[in-house]
């Protein structure tokens, strides 16, 4: 056995919700749970599946009664939000059990990944678990107030290759965390220290603090589909914004008619892209909105 048992308790979530973990709902070879805004943690996910794999939305399964998780391995695909997993990983995390002989995280990324290992392996070390691997993967940064999709785009992250190597990786169970350098803790210690944000939940805020809709909305209520807390509703014909919010831009990214901008930081007049959108090339609309739709939540 490489690691990463866990034996069932009874945890609390983030939310202090107690949740029972004693027994798993059923048993898988590779279970990968995944969050995904734009596709490319999908992407990293469905590639690291396989033909035996069996992928879980985050965004559904945090709504799980019985987070009891059994498999050979298990693997946790997320993008990096200022250095660290978003808060919604971090809860399914702290409230789900794991039993796996093999546990591996993989964060994609579009510039700076800093401490996102060391954070993951701490995670884990909180609940009593080692994970076996943790790596990260640049991929294009879907941060719209710093970046040009178009220039993200263009610019080679050697994806194929570096997916390639992770793959590997994990097919032979290699025990690896990507280490975390001092330059790397500095520079995002500095970002922290300028930017005033929260350190476990850095993006989590309120949708209507930083989206809203312009008269360009046809009122198709996709926004509300992909997005993980279903912050969107239809007034008059029209999407608003309205509740808890990952900061993932979800919205703004798959709006069909790019009608969803981003509420610009003064003194920006308006928002620097307004209209540079992504989505990953393999990944289709209604893939991010089956993993995302609160819609039966709600109802
Ligand atoms: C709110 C937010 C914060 C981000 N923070 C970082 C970051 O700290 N470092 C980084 O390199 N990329 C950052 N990114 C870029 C994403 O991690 C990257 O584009 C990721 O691959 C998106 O994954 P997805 O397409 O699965 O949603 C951030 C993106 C968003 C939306
Ligand atoms: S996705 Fe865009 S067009 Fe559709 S309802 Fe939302 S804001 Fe309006
Ligand atoms: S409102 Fe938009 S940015 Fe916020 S969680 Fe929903 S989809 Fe993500």
């Amino acid at each position: 056995m490489l690691g990463a048992m866990c034996a069932g308790s009874v945890l609390s979530s983030c939310t202090g919700t107690k949740v029972n973990t004693e027994e798993p709902q059923e048993k898988y070879k590779r279970l990968i749970f995944f969050f995904s805004a734009t596709g490319n943690s999908l992407y990293i996910a469905k590639e690291l599946s396989g033909a035996e794999g069996t992928l879980k939305s985050i965004a559904q399964e945090i709504h799980n009664e019985h987070p009891v998780y059994e498999a050979e391995e298990i693997g946790i695909v997320c993008p990096i939000y200022c250095f660290i997993p978003p808060t919604i990983v971090q809860e399914f995390f702290a409230r789900s059990t794991f039993k796996a002989n093999y546990l591996f995280c993989v964060g994609t990324y579009g510039a700076n990944s800093t401490i996102f290992p060391e954070y993951v392996a701490q995670m884990a070390k909180d609940k009593g678990l080692e994970m076996n691997y943790i790596n990260t993967i640049k991929m294009v940064d879907t941060y719209l107030p710093f970046y040009d999709m178009e220039l993200q785009k263009a610019e080679d992250k050697q994806i194929p290759e570096n997916l390639a190597a992770i793959k590997d990786s994990v097919n032979s169970r290699e025990n690896f965390i990507r280490p975390v350098s001092e330059q790397e803790k500095m520079f995002c210690e500095g970002y922290y220290r300028f930017s005033g944000r929260d350190r476990v939940k850095p993006t989590f805020t309120r949708s209507e603090k930083i989206v809203f809709s312009t008269d360009d909305c046809i009122g198709c209520g996709i926004c509300n589909s992909v997005c993980p807390h279903g912050s969107w509703k239809i007034v008059n014909g029209k999407s608003v914004a309205e509740g808890d919010c990952e900061n993932c831009l979800a919205c703004v990214h798959n709006c069909p008619t790019k009608s969803i901008s981003i509420i610009p930081t003064p003194p920006e007049p308006e928002e620097p892209n307004r209209n540079s959108r992504y989505r990953n090339p393999n990944v289709r609309v209604g893939e991010i909105i089956l993993a995302n739709s609160q819609v039966n939540f709600n109802a």
